[in-house]
């Protein structure tokens, strides 16, 4: 019992900046177009955190897309810069959606 609420609270103390992500990038419109485990109109989170996986460049890289816009590595569809989003924020994205595989 007590083991289990342990864990309990190990397993939230771990999803709170999880969560707290999601509500960063649900405010700042990113959830309209992409999810963490389907395609919408963008990469599913999870897709994109695969295919990083071992590009170390990927926290930068995909930080300064999240604020400029990109296009031609998931379709034919780009995405919009994301201007609303300032470099601190953009960086703590970019770690969030990397961290969702
Ligand atoms: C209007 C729709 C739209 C919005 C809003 C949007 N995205 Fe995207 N996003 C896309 C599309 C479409 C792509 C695929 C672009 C491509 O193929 O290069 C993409 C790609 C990405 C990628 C992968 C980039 C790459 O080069 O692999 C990341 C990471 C990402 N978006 C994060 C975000 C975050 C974080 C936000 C919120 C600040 C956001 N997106 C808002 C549509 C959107």
């Amino acid at each position: 019992m007590k083991r289990a609420l342990l864990l309990a609270a190990l397993g939230l103390a771990s999803a709170a900046p999880a969560l707290a992500d999601l509500a960063l990038a649900t405010s700042k419109n990113c959830m309209s177009c992409h999810a963490v485990e389907r395609k919408i109109l963008g990469p599913s989170f999870k897709e994109v955190a695969a295919k990083y996986k071992d590009n170390k460049g990927a926290p930068d890289m995909l930080a300064g897309k999240i604020i400029k816009g990109g296009s031609g590595v998931w379709g034919q569809v780009p995405m919009p810069a994301n201007n609303q989003v300032s470099e601190a924020d953009a960086k703590k994205l970019a770690a969030w959606v990397l961290s969702t595989k």
